[in-house]
C-alpha cells in the first residue's frame, strides 16, 4: 500500500526490516542501545559486530530519542537506533512520546541528508504499545513531518506478518480520508420516545 505526501510517499509493506534497501532502517531498541531480541536482536544479527561498536560509544539513548550508526553488514548504509516508550497504562504519556520517537527519527534522518527510511512498529512488541492505537499514532505523526519536510523521498512501514500490515493499512485508509464536509446532512438520531 502506498500513498502520496505531497512529493512524498508514504508505503506499507509486510517482510523483514533487515532486509530494506533504504537509505536507513529504524531499529526498536532500549535506551542501553547494547542489543535486545525482536527488532534490535535481528538488526544486531544481520548487521554484524561494527554496528554494537558504534552504538557503544552512544552513551545510551533517551526513551523518545534516536541516534544514528553505519549498517555494517545491512543492505541500509545507516541504522537509527530509536527508542519508543514502555506502555504501560496509556496514563503516562505513552501516545506523545511514541509520537517524539517517530519524529526525532525523521529529524535525524533529515540531518544525515537520509532521503529514504524504514520503520517497524515501533512498541508494539516487548514494550506493549496496543498496535492499533500505535498504527495511527505512528502514521499520523510521519504524515505531519512529510507535508512540512519534503527532504525525506519514502517512509516505509515493514510490518511483521498480516496481522501488523492490516492494522497499519485500516488505520492509513482512516488517515487519509476526506474530512467530512459541512453539506454532508447531519446524522438525525432517532430520539427515544
Ligand atoms: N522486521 C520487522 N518487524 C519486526 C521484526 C523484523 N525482523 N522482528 C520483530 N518485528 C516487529 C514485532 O512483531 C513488533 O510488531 O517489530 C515490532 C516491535 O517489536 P520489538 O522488536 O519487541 O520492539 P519494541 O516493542 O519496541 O520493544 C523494544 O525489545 O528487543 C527489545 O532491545 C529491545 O528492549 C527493547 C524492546
Amino acid at each position: 500500500m502506498r500513498v502520496r505526501i505531497g512529493e512524498s510517499e508514504l508505503e506499507l509493506v509486510e517482510g523483514d526490516i533487515t532486509e530494506q534497501t533504504t537509505e536507513a532502517i529504524v531499529n526498536a531498541a532500549n535506551r542501553t542501545l547494547l542489543g535486545g531480541g525482536g527488532v534490535d536482536g535481528a538488526i544486531h544479527r544481520a548487521g554484524g559486530p561494527r554496528i554494537m561498536e558504534e552504538c557503544r560509544k552512544l552513551g545510551g539513548c533517551n526513551p523518545g530519542d534516536a541516534k544514528i550508526t553505519i549498517g555494517g553488514n545491512l543492505a541500509a548504509p545507516y541504522v537509527i537506533h530509536a527508542v519508543g516508550p514502555v506502555y504501560r497504562d496509556g496514563k503516562h504519556h505513552e501516545a506523545d512520546l511514541l509520537a517524539k520517537t517517530y519524529r526525532r527519527s525523521l529529524e535525524v534522518a533529515s540531518e544525515n541528508n537520509i532521503e529514504t527510511i524504514s520503520f517497524p512498529s515501533i512498541s508494539t512488541g516487548a514494550y506493549g504499545f496496543p498496535i492499533d492505537q500505535a498504527a495511527r499514532i505512528a502514521l499520523s505523526t510521519v504524515i505531519d513531518y512529510l507535508k512540512s519536510n519534503q527532504d525525506i523521498r519514502l517512509v516505509r512501514f515493514v510490518l511483521y506478518g498480516r496481522k501488523a500490515f492490516d492494522v497499519y493499512a485500516n488505520a492509513l485508509e482512516e488517515l487519509m480520508k476526506p474530512p467530512a464536509t459541512e453539506e454532508e446532512p447531519e446524522q438525525v438520531s432517532e430520539q427515544a420516545d
